[in-house]
């Protein structure tokens, strides 16, 4: 497998060191056909080479099988850089230009970390449910977008939420596809009532699922009371499909009752064998070049790389267990440390997912 790893900025290559340590390892002992290509990508690149990113990554980006990437930015130095290349090295341009549709955002919530959610244990033991989100249309993406000037002087700023068929069916064949690797239920979540857009989407995701589904369950949900039922009931989910907007907010949603961003991985896939795998936090400069970022989110993204691109599903089975493991073992980064609890650093984290690999 040809990956290109994309480090970018803050913790970035923080936590994709330990995430490539964890695929080496792979490479070593598991016979994982492995060939990395690394590339500076981000605000680290405009400070050294004025541009962030170069146009020969930007062919590798097209070219890759899988692409490993950490985080971008920091929000002090956006303001100098010029918006035609922000633009251009963006992860929305990646993200649009690769097609990446199906963005996957497992939340599992691990018995060792229930002291860390905000959810009562009663509520949260147990919750394991993935959040598909569209990546590639609706209202990031929509036209008419834009500020303009209205005859009276006032300034109107548009989006446009704007889904086709094709592009809400792909969605919902993937996340019925998933839910047949799962437990047979998807959730549907939409704004039927109120936005043409939504009841589009509900007719679709009915039809989709009724005619090539039919062995996989499918509810509608409305956007609003699906925000509440991730807070109150986060075990009656399997998979959740929904457009872009709603699952931007629903996925930060879902990651809170993890109890940190450090946690949480994501894979975004198109129909050609591409993917971007990468953790679901930022740059993180609050706590960036002291080595204790949480990687987990970054390895948990490797055992996705595994599943999704590599196919080797034992493999990514035997990760997530390895990272269960040293969570059992009591092995904390501070994001996710009681008062009391003995902190390691990210390395130490990577240790300790290198060590439960080693006995598994
Ligand atoms: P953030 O995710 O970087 O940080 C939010 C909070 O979570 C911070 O307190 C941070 O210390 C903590 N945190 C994040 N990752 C952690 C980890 N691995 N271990 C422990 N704690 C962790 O989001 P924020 O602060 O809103 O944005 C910072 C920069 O990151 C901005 O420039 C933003 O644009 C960028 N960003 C980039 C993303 C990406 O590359 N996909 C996604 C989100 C934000
Ligand atoms: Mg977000």
């Amino acid at each position: 497998m040809k990956l290109l790893v994309l480090p970018g900025d803050g913790v970035g290559p923080e936590v994709t060191a330990q995430a490539l340590r964890v695929l080496h390892w792979f490479a070593e002992h598991r016979g994982l056909a492995l060939e990395v290509t690394e590339r500076g990508f981000g605000l680290v690149n405009w400070q050294r080479h004025g541009t962030l990113m170069p146009d020969e990554t930007w062919d590798r980006i097209e070219a890759a099988e899988a692409i490993l990437f950490g985080a971008i930015g920091s929000l002090d130095q956006q303001a100098v850089i010029p918006s035609e290349e922000r633009r251009k090295g963006s992860l929305l341009r990646m993200r649009k230009a690769l097609d990446l549709y199906a963005n996957i955002r497992p939340i599992r919530l691990l018995d060792a970390l229930l002291e860390a959610s905000p959810l009562k244990p009663r509520v949260a033991k147990g919750a394991d449910f993935v959040i598909l989100r569209e990546l590639t249309a609706g209202m990031y993406f929509g036209t008419p977008r834009g500020v303009e000037t209205l005859p009276d002087g006032t300034r109107r700023g548009v989006n446009t939420h704007s889904y086709t068929e094709g592009e809400i069916a792909r969605a919902i064949r993937f996340a019925c596809r998933l839910a047949r690797e799962r437990r047979g239920h998807v959730t549907s979540v939409d704004k039927a009532n109120v936005m043409e857009a939504g009841a589009l989407w509900r007719e679709v995701a009915g039809r989709v699922a009724r005619e090539e589904f039919p062995d996989v369950t499918l509810e509608h949900m409305l956007a609003d009371n699906c925000a509440i039922q991730i807070a109150r009931d986060p075990r009656r989910f399997d998979v959740i499909v929904t457009d872009n907007l709603f699952g931007d907010l629903l996925s930060d949603a879902g990651g809170a009752i993890l109890g940190s961003l450090g946690m949480l991985p994501s894979a975004s896939v198109n129909d050609r064998g591409q993917a971007l795998y990468e953790p679901v936090h930022g740059s993180a400069p609050d706590i960036a070049g002291k080595g204790v970022a949480n990687p987990l989110g970054a390895i948990l993204s490797a055992a996705l790389l595994l599943r999704w691109t590599a196919k080797r599903p034992e493999d990514a089975a035997m990760l997530e267990l390895a990272v269960d493991r040293a969570l059992d073992g009591g092995t904390r980064t501070a994001d996710i440390a009681a008062p009391g609890e003995r902190v390691v650093s990210t390395s130490g984290m990577g240790d300790a997912v290198l060590h439960e690999l080693s006995l598994l």
